[in-house]
């Protein structure tokens, strides 16, 4: 597996261990609260449920660790390979996504059990792992990382569909506003050739590399991401109904979809709300604004005289500033986009959209075999979003981290920063 950095999950099986047990141990904990129905029901075929998310990311770990890894291994039960297999078309044939809600079997704690027995063999196997295959042990740990985001995203879709409005966590988002913020400063960038891609410190995703040049044009990007406030702004000055702001495509969505604010949005009055984790709350004027798709971001920089970054600007103004820092996922609670009064820093609180397509970097080579699917052939249709959102686990993001979604799609945590030529 040469595409996938192997520096990462480094050190001796005991610390691979205590990763291990680390990110496997906050999964459990974001279903701690939830009900059997709450874990099995499905809100859209792009959402998947939150048991369905614990079994996948135990059959990774099953599959490419275990079964092809520690002789002697047999699977837990071979039928959920069927089940719990995503989109891998190396493995075989597979439960379709959109019925994925229709899985009331196995339970919720039949499901639990599994991961608690891949678990312990793992674990028992670690010293094998860590002599055999620890590039794949990091990649199971970064994949189920990414299933703990869309888990939690997935599971705000499900409960905002539920006219009880359930709450995930009762507490509110803790934001203590309101807020005064200052407009957003443009902060002059780099030029002329930069290294962009992961240039093989640690873990990093196939899709990261390789490193190569890249030539920049004079440009500034905005030093925060934009606010609700600024959306306020947008949707007062009809930035909705202004065929001249949209793409084409963006266009003709908001017109069939008929959308008037980012999704989870409703009006109080004159006001505004939004659904969160925590139920329903006035939108802080002060945080970014978040769940907008790459239309919307389209037509606001429109609206406001600027453009999206391309994700070589935002990844070479991000290379020197510290990923772990910002409103990132640490333990399960609330997660929302919330006002920060120093501004700086590039990375949590919502993915940035970038007007960049996802596409193969220079040289891309995606690895032999089944993992080989992990992403190359998602590479069309999609655009790159950069530096990591309230609900990416702490430690999982970096600056060369190329996420992706559909243009119209904007149940994750999605938000933009502007950009402008000087
Ligand atoms: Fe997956």
């Amino acid at each position: 597996m040469d595409s996938v950095t192997s520096e990462t999950a480094t050190g001796s099986a005991e610390e691979l261990r205590a990763q291990f047990l680390a990110v496997r141990a906050l999964s459990l904990d974001l279903v701690r609260g939830l009900s059997e129905a709450d874990a099995t029901a499905q809100s859209m075929p792009d959402a998947s449920p939150a048991k369905w998310h614990l079994a996948h990311t135990s059959w990774f770990f099953e599959t490419f660790l275990l079964r092809d890894h520690v002789p002697g291994y047999r699977l837990q039960d071979p039928r959920w390979a069927y089940l719990f297999n995503s989109y891998y078309e190396a493995e075989g044939p597979r439960h379709p996504r959109p019925q994925r809600g229709l899985l009331t079997r196995p339970s919720l704690a039949e499901v639990i059990d599994y991961r608690l027995r891949v678990d312990e063999t793992l674990l028992e196997a670690m010293d094998i792992v860590a002599e055999r295959c620890p590039q794949l042990l990091a990649l199971g740990l970064n994949h189920e990382q990414q299933h703990q985001e869309l888990l939690l995203t997935d599971l705000k879709h499900l409960f905002f569909h539920n006219p009880l409005s359930p709450a995930a966590w009762a507490e509110g988002p803790g934001n203590g506003g309101p807020h005064y913020v200052q407009a957003a400063g443009w902060l002059p960038q780099a030029e002329g050739l930069v290294s962009i891609g992961a240039a093989g410190n640690g873990f990093a995703f196939d899709c990261e590399g390789p490193a190569h040049l890249h030539f920049l044009r004079p440009h500034a990007l905005a030093d925060r991401p934009v606010t609700n406030a600024e959306w306020f702004d947008f949707i007062d000055d009809n930035g909705y109904a202004t065929p001249s702001l949209w793409l084409s495509d963006g266009w003709a969505w908001v017109n069939a979809q008929s959308v008037e604010g980012p999704l989870y949005w409703r009006r109080d009055g004159r006001d505004w709300e939004q659904f969160t984790l925590s139920g329903w709350h006035h939108v802080d004027p002060a945080a970014p604004v978040a769940h907008i798709s790459l239309y919307e971001a389209d037509a606001f920089a429109a609206w406001a005289g600027a453009r999206l970054p391309t994700e070589q600007e935002w990844e070479a103004a991000a290379q020197q500033m510290n990923p772990a820092e910002g409103v990132q996922l640490d333990a399960a609670g609330p997660v929302q986009p919330r006002f920060l009064a120093e501004s700086g820093g590039m990375f949590g609180n919502v993915w940035e959209w970038t007007g960049s397509p996802y596409r193969p970097y220079p040289g891309f080579r995606a690895a032999a075999g089944a993992v080989g699917e992990y992403n190359g052939k998602f590479m069309n249709g999609q655009f790159v979003l950069k530096g990591g959102s309230c609900a990416t686990p702490r430690g999982h993001v970096r600056a060369s981290y190329r996420n992706f979604f559909e243009p119209h799609q904007r149940w994750q945590f999605t938000g933009l920063r502007l950009a402008k030529d000087v």
